[in-house]
């Protein structure tokens, strides 16, 4: 499995991963040229050339094997399955309240960028609808939030962000007022970067030392414009200026620790590097889910409490809503519900055969099917659609 390790911690004969150094803004300290470090000598330099953190490759299980699967069948307790409306009903209903939603981010951070007042009666109205949705059928929303294109990524970020946030918080089983309040903070994370010059925000090379410590004023920046604007809730500021905060303490602005960081700012930490790590950008393709959530449990104790990351993941499931999977029979299929109790036997629509020829689709429920003795269908593993040049909008949407 990977993880992520402090500079001082790197050993002589570990494996550096790379993901992208430019994966976080907010990582730009990250050492990833991959390959095994030979000396003390080169850990040396790479510490004094400024880097703070590293991703290896540490013996174990593969990341989207048995690890996850231990992880995920472990002591924590979940609450009976809800009820929910079937999902291609709901997901009617959800591409409409997400296709809203991307407006009004554009809009929100349009009015900030002209010194204009936030319309929080609109982002009340927008987060209802997707509390509503995270409700009526969370799996609607976590495969919307996969479907977005790279070009629209500072809108659809915020709305990622809102919804897998208010998705965790219902698993978690947050009252609904304080789900709005969760995504309204989750929309509303970054607004403080509105505030930063376009140059660094944009800049893909490495960030200076001072480059650096603008970009970590964002959260502060954020919470001002919202308090300065209006009378908001301080669940919903202190969620915004600790979004950055670290388990361990090594985040900003402040340098909280464990529960010291505001708990919406934990839920949207979670969602925040999730939807960076399997989003598309036009300097690098999406992770795919499941590798994406293998590498925030590489995470746990140093950006995230390990707990809560354990049951974001057990929340999302091994296979996430949306993840295009291989199964033993050669074909393709996208999962469309997870299945916490049973997390390898999610729902899944069958849509390719094995030559990635469409077929009519197929619904499957792999936890009912083994129930009634079938043993003969399992997900092998994640398969990437861009390798594949395949889009996955058509077959989770009301157009499949
Ligand atoms: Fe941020």
């Amino acid at each position: 499995m990977i993880r992520k390790v402090p500079v001082e911690e790197l050993q002589p004969g570990m494996h550096v991963v790379k993901l992208s150094s430019e994966i976080w803004e907010h990582l730009p300290f990250l050492y990833s040229k991959p390959g095994v470090l030979q000396s003390r000598k080169q850990i040396e330099r790479i510490s004094a050339d400024g880097y703070l953190h590293a991703f290896i490759q540490v013996d174990g299980p593969d990341e989207s094997g048995a690890t996850l699967d231990t992880l995920l069948t472990g002591p924590t307790q979940d609450a009976p399955p809800k009820p929910r409306v079937p999902f291609e009903q709901a997901m009617q209903v959800a591409e409409v309240v997400y296709s809203k939603a991307m407006h009004h981010a554009k809009r929100i951070i349009h009015d900030v960028k002209l010194g204009r007042k936030v319309d929080f009666e609109a982002s009340v109205e927008t987060v209802d609808a997707i509390v509503d949705s995270a409700i009526h059928n969370p799996d609607t929303l976590l495969c919307l939030s996969k479907l977005s294109d790279y070009d629209e990524y500072t809108y659809a970020h915020c709305i990622n962000v809102a919804a897998i946030s208010v998705v965790f918080g219902e698993y978690l089983g947050l009252p609904r007022d304080e789900l709005v309040r969760l995504g309204l903070a989750g929309m509303m994370h970054d607004l403080g970067k509105t505030a930063v010059p376009a140059r660094i925000i944009n800049k893909r090379a490495r960030l200076t030392e001072s480059e650096f410590e603008e970009i970590k004023r964002h959260p502060e920046y954020g919470c001002d414009i919202l308090a300065r604007q209006q009378e908001v809730a301080d669940d919903i500021l202190e969620a915004v200026r600790d979004h950055h905060e670290k388990y361990n303490g090594s985040g900003y602005p402040e340098r909280r620790t464990k529960k010291t960081i505001a708990p919406f700012a934990r839920i949207i930490s979670l969602a925040d590097v999730y939807d960076a790590l399997t989003s598309d950008r036009s300097y690098k393709d999406a992770i795919l889910p499941n590798k994406a959530l293998a590498i925030m449990y590489g995470m746990r104790e140093q950006d995230f409490d390990p707990i809560e990351v354990q049951r974001f993941i057990k929340c999302l499931g091994i296979f996430p809503s949306g993840s295009l999977v291989r199964l033993n029979t050669g074909f393709y299929g996208v999962v469309y519900e997870s299945n916490p109790a049973l997390p390898l036997m999610p729902k899944i629509k069958i849509i390719l055969d094995e030559d990635l020829h469409p077929i009519p689709a197929e619904l499957v429920d792999l936890a009912a099917a083994q129930a009634l003795g079938n043993r003969d269908l399992e997900i092998l593993e994640c398969a990437d659609p861009a390798a594949y040049r395949l889009s996955l909008k058509p077959y989770l949407t009301r157009k499949g």
